[in-house]
């Protein structure tokens, strides 16, 4: 149940007839213990409009609001606010039944574009973010009850795939597994050969036609590319334990044969203007910093079509063939003008009906230590399986020092679990739409917002049962609070759908992130401050259930940023 909503309901609707028009409560969690658990903010603003005292007002939306089944006495604060605590009872029993996360939920068709890479060339750390967050934004919509549909919108298709072709070509069968072993290797030596020789340049060019034109030979060379392309990505989604597979696919080739048809729509409703031979969408909120129009080019003078065509097409099918309600893009913001531009368009030519969302999800660059794009010393991509393998090395030499006792194979998988957790955490973990500095140590911390401080948070209470030998998995018990503290942890536990659907409505999984973490410190001052195994019973029975809660919280909650926890570490 979200409890907020519940709360923004009932007072506001109290507000509402209590200022004869309509509005909103504005309750937010309280900031401070003594604010209670949630505060109404928008008593003061309501006030202001039909020029009414505001603590006046407060007081007739206490009399009107209905809300003994749940909080305590409404008490008005400073100006005009509405503190509101819960009562314990309500805690518990809400606790207790335990609905699910997509009670009351509208449901959605709801489809998430991540990851996403350019297979030409190797992933890079740009796809790291988009396939990170994305994968993320994709569970908790799913837990929600919404209806995902991943779509890995990979680009395999455009002039740069002639010369690949036509460097694979020239590459013996036998050599051909060793020399695409590093793509990005290949795609610059491909490059410069393109750049360097024109008889190599023509046969590239060729290759394109070739493989436009449905040449069988240049089709199989294509495809065996693409599939060692997509086997690098996929080793990195298993890895990230990212649940992206072959049938997520809706590549940029997919899309081929429909592009003719787009530019015919656009040109059928008036849209498209010629400009030296390039067809051209000019839309009037489009201009460049003189104030002259921006076109959107979709289609090349010699023909080809361009990334925003293969998009308006995926627009239409994303709404004609897959149903959604909204799609949600994630590549990072220097493509803003794109989807803005794009999403336009689509309007205007009625590709995506009335009501559709488009969204671009936009997020910032990681950096180095230094403040510059994250890149090898040699100024080169970093090759996301060597981040990932110095992720679980570094994690490796942690688990050691700190639980020299466990064998190899335990160290190891805690270290993976560790490793990866902690390189998906730092990014989710920020808000996306900034730059982030990419800091081994701080992400490797055991202290702060960080995976390994939640992972560990989460084995302790594991660990809490085994020293009690109860088994958690089939543990229940009523949750009575009376200390401050369990109430406070009560009350954090209960917050998980409202702000589940607050992810899921912005985008921004960081909310997830700061919500664990309060979590977990919420648990340490309980913990602090009030012993369990050693309490008498029934205060025994509903401190462990509030633990047994806590943990399973955590877990879930860490399950919906695609990271793993550890029974002990
Ligand atoms: N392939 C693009 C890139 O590497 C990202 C594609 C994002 N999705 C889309 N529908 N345009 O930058």
């Amino acid at each position: 149940m979200n409890v907020r909503a519940l709360l923004n309901k009932r007072i506001g609707a109290a507000l509402s007839q209590a200022s004869g028009a309509d509005s909103p409560a504005a309750v937010q969690p309280a900031s401070r213990p003594e604010f209670g658990d949630y505060q109404a903010n928008g008593i003061m603003g309501a006030a202001k409009r039909i020029g009414m005292n505001p603590r006046e007002l407060a007081a007739q939306v206490v009399a009107a609001a209905t809300v003994d089944d749940l909080a305590e006495p409404l008490e008005i604060a400073g100006p005009g606010f509405l503190n509101i605590t819960l009562q314990g009872s309500f805690i518990a029993t809400t606790l207790a039944a335990e609905a699910p996360l997509s009670a009351g939920i509208n449901r959605q068709t709801v489809v998430v574009d991540y990851s996403s890479p350019n297979l030409a060339k190797e992933m890079h750390v740009g796809h790291l973010r988009s396939t990170i967050i994305g994968d993320a934004m994709a569970r908790v919509l799913e837990a929600l009850g919404h209806t995902v549909i991943r779509q890995n919108h990979v680009g395999d298709w455009g002039t740069q795939f002639g010369m690949l072709l036509a460097h694979l070509h020239d590459v013996s069968d036998a050599d051909q597994s060793n020399e695409l072993a590093d793509l990005e290797v290949f795609y610059r030596a491909a490059k410069g050969r393109f750049d360097s020789q024109p008889e190599f340049a023509a046969r590239a060019r060729a290759a394109v036609v070739g493989l436009q034109s449905g040449d069988p030979d240049a089709q199989a060379q294509w495809q065996r590319f693409i599939d060692v392309s997509l086997a690098h990505c996929e080793e990195v989604y298993q890895r990230l334990g990212v649940a992206l597979s072959r049938t997520d696919l809706a590549p940029e080739s997919s899309y081929n044969d429909s592009l003719p048809t787009i530019v015919a729509t656009l040109e059928q409703q008036g849209l498209i203007e010629e400009s030296d031979g390039a067809l051209c969408v000019f839309l009037d909120q489009f201009t460049n910093k003189q104030g002259d129009p921006l076109p959107v080019i979709v289609r090349k003078s010699d023909g080809g079509y361009l990334y925003a065509t293969t998009d308006l097409a995926a627009i239409l099918y994303r709404t004609s063939s897959l149903n959604a309600d909204r799609v949600l893009y994630y590549t990072d913001a220097r493509q803003g003008l794109h989807f803005r531009q794009i999403f336009a368009v689509a309007s205007a030519a009625e590709l995506a009906p009335e009501g559709m969302l488009l969204e671009h999800h936009p997020f910032g660059a990681m950096l180095g230590a230094d403040g510059k794009p994250f890149q090898t010393r040699a100024g080169g991509v970093v090759r996301l399986t060597e981040l990932l393998d110095e992720a679980e090395t570094r994690a490796r030499q942690l688990v050691a020092e700190k639980n020299p006792d466990l064998d190899e194979a335990e160290q190891s998988e805690i270290a993976r679990v560790v490793g990866i957790g902690a390189v998906k955490y730092a990014d989710l973990s920020k808000n996306r739409t900034s730059d982030y500095v990419f800091d081994w140590d701080q992400m490797l911390s055991f202290e702060g917002n960080t995976a390994p401080y939640l992972q560990y948070a989460y084995s302790r209470i594991r660990s809490l049962f085994r020293r009690g030998d109860i088994d958690a998995d089939s543990f229940a018990a009523e949750i009575s609070p009376t200390e401050p503290q369990e109430h406070k942890l009560g009350v954090a536990l209960l917050r998980l759908p409202e702000v589940l659907e607050q992810v899921a409505a912005e985008g921004f999984p960081h909310y997830l992130c700061a919500y664990l973490y309060e979590l977990a410190t919420t648990f340490t001052q309980f913990y602090e401050a009030c012993p369990v195994l050693s309490a008498d019973e029934p205060v025994r029975s509903s401190r462990l259930a509030l633990c047994n809660h806590t943990a399973r919280t955590l877990k879930r909650g860490l399950g919906l940023l695609g990271i793993e926890t550890v029974e002990r570490m």
